[in-house]
């Protein structure tokens, strides 16, 4: 899939703006602080249906201006789709398909698949699992609005167990009410984990070779799901269940479930080593872009379209090998890329930021 056009009105530093794409290299260049990452953050919100930076959504919305807009427009195999995404302070979020509000944020899942990049996602490789869940977590979901649904029951069980947990006086107070929401959370979270572990089984041929075409074969990665697997869905249950009747005691003391999906982890080796103890910076680079240039090969894969690629000022990251390289790839597919200054000799449309305008 191709974006074709975008318009922003009072959307961050933008009041208003609009442009259209190439189908290959978009390079948005501007000085800092003009609005480059906010325009690339448009875009994925269009994709994913928030926002990767902003805490609350209203810091989306122009600091002058009371509401917020995002049109779209991207182009797929069978047609053009229209995305708007409205944003008030009150806090109201009202997206919509060709003109047609949706009623779930799921709904918006696969209009536009993304794939995003920046020096923040360096902290993929590096940093807590949670940056590792919620990149399964994005990647799933864009292929699979029913991964989205669970996850969002997922999340509410959870809470509804740790509200319990907080609340109870002893184990046997609650033995009722939590065995309730054991069995729910174990059900649902066999699915998760099921997804999960199929994702990175499909995403690990195509990350090991965009590892090894960016280290020029000098690195073989590695990848698996840390956290409770099993045979089938059915075992997973099964021992998830355990899991929870286990920890128990545990979770009463600490006020929350401290086992489950929502705890996992992905492990990550380069020529065998853990990389996220072990790794240099480099290479904790290398394989955070590697993964998610595997999420643009599976994505497409599973979709018969090929995502759009965004790259937030990632070349300043890299040496210039990896960056020739990284380019090279580019090519294959419509990528959005933000820096300050762009020398290279391949072809791509300048898209010049300028004060939060596009000039
Ligand atoms: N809600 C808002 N209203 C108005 N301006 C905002 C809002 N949110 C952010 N900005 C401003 O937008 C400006 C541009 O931010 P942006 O992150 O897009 O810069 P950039 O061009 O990517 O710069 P750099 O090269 O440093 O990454 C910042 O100066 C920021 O203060
Ligand atoms: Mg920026």
């Amino acid at each position: 899939m191709k974006v074709k056009s975008i318009a922003l009105t009072n959307f961050r530093n933008y009041s208003f703006s609009e442009t259209s794409f190439d189908d290959g290299l978009n390079i948005v260049v501007g000085k800092n602080a003009q609005g480059k990452t906010n325009l690339l953050e448009a875009i994925y919100f269009c994709a994913i249906g928030k926002s990767l930076r902003a805490v609350r959504e209203k810091e989306l919305i122009n600091w002058d201006k009371p509401v917020a807009k995002i049109s779209l427009e991207v182009e797929k195999k069978f047609g053009k789709t229209r995305i708007d995404i409205t944003l008030n302070r009150v806090g109201k979020k009202i997206v919509a398909i060709n003109r047609l509000p949706i009623r779930k944020i799921g709904e918006l899942m696969g209009e536009l698949n993304a794939v995003f990049f920046s020096p923040d996602e360096l902290k993929l490789v590096k940093e807590s699992p949670e940056d590792r869940r919620r990149f399964m977590d994005i990647s799933i979901s864009q292929t699979s609005k029913q991964y989205f649904y669970l996850l969002g029951r997922y999340s509410k069980v959870l809470a509804n167990r740790n509200k319990l947990l907080k609340q109870a006086l002893s184990p046997e107070t609650i033995k009722d009410t939590i065995g309730l929401w054991d069995e729910q959370l174990s059900s649902i979270g066999a699915k998760l984990i099921m997804y999960r572990v199929a994702f990175l089984k499909n995403i690990l041929p195509f990350a090991r070779l965009s590892h090894e075409y960016l280290t020029e074969g000098t690195e073989e990665l590695n990848l698996e799901y840390a956290g409770i697997t099993g045979e089938d869905e059915a075992e997973i249950k099964t021992k998830l269940l355990k899991q929870l009747e286990n920890s128990l005691e545990k979770d009463m003391r600490l006020q929350f479930t401290s086992v489950g999906p929502h705890r996992d982890d992905i492990k990550v080796w380069v020529n065998g080593i853990d990389i996220k103890t072990y790794g240099s910076q480099g290479q904790q680079r290398t394989v955070a872009l590697s993964l998610k240039l595997a999420e643009l090969e599976i994505i497409e894969r599973q979709t018969g379209e090929k995502p759009i690629l965004i790259l937030d000022d990632v070349l300043s990251e890299l040496d210039e090998k990896r960056k020739k390289r990284l380019l090279a790839f580019c090519k294959k597919t419509q990528t959005f890329l933000s820096c300050t200054d762009f020398n290279y000799d391949v072809p791509h449309k300048t898209i010049v930021v300028d004060r939060g305008s596009i000039v």
